[in-house]
């Protein structure tokens, strides 16, 4: 492992804002149900951040929306220290990061307890659909944690997995709320639609249109 990365992964669990789950412990069980009462400082909306990589969305989202609190989430500790880094530079108290598995959601927050969630940049999986983060197995697994109704954000560069989305909503009976098939094509873009992750700078470098889909979970 080349030595940064060694040493973000020694550092990601000893930052105050990040929690690493992944692996299941009794005696170390994450805070589910208590996210409000436990980890942040005042109780407000909860709002996901899955495939969050550095981490982006949730700092720019907790600066726009400082009301909610903010929880992003990806198994890959090395990029998750540089938003936990950031976030702490930035003093947000309302964003936290969770080191962990998207499948295993339901293991690390209760019932209803999530109101809203951003699927940013999350890997197409061409060959694999049940892999991809709007497929009716991780769709099941919200359901648990968020409250019925919640908002789903997802902003992809690729063709694919939009329509495969569109797709589920629609077989699924969900309620679609808005589908921009060039988020960068309007000016201004949306405050919430014009944060930049890692990967959209490297899709825009290569010229590819960002597509944007918001749907109730239903
Ligand atoms: C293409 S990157 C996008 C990262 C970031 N959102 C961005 O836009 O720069 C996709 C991320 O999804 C994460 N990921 C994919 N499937 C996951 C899963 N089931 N559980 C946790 N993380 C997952 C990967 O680790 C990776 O960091």
């Amino acid at each position: 492992m080349p030595k940064i990365k060694e040493k973000r992964m020694e550092e990601l669990p000893k930052l105050k804002n990040t929690l690493v789950y992944t692996e299941f412990d009794k005696d170390h069980p994450a805070p589910k149900g208590k996210w409000n009462s436990e980890v942040f400082t005042k109780a407000q909306p909860i709002v996901l951040e899955l495939a969050c990589g550095k981490g982006e969305y949730s700092i720019g989202l907790a600066e726009i929306e400082p009301q909610k609190n903010y929880v992003g989430i990806d198994i890959k500790g090395n990029r998750m220290w540089v938003g936990a880094t950031e976030a702490l530079n930035r003093n947000l108290d309302n964003v936290r990061y969770l080191r962990g598995f998207i499948d295993h959601l339901d293991q690390f927050f209760g019932k209803d307890e999530v109101d809203e969630a951003w699927i940013v940049f999350s890997d197409p999986y061409i060959k694999k659909e049940r892999k991809r983060l709007t497929a009716p197995k991780f769709l099941t697994t919200y359901r648990k944690v968020m409250k019925p109704g919640a908002v789903i954000h997802l902003k992809t560069d690729s063709d694919v997995l939009y329509e495969y989305t569109k797709e589920i909503i629609d077989q699924e009976g969900m309620e679609l709320l808005e589908d921009e098939p060039n988020v960068h094509k309007n000016r201004p873009v949306h405050p919430k639609l014009s944060i930049i992750t890692y990967y959209e700078e490297m899709h825009l470098e290569k010229g590819k249109t960002i597509k944007y889909l918001s749907f109730r979970l239903g």
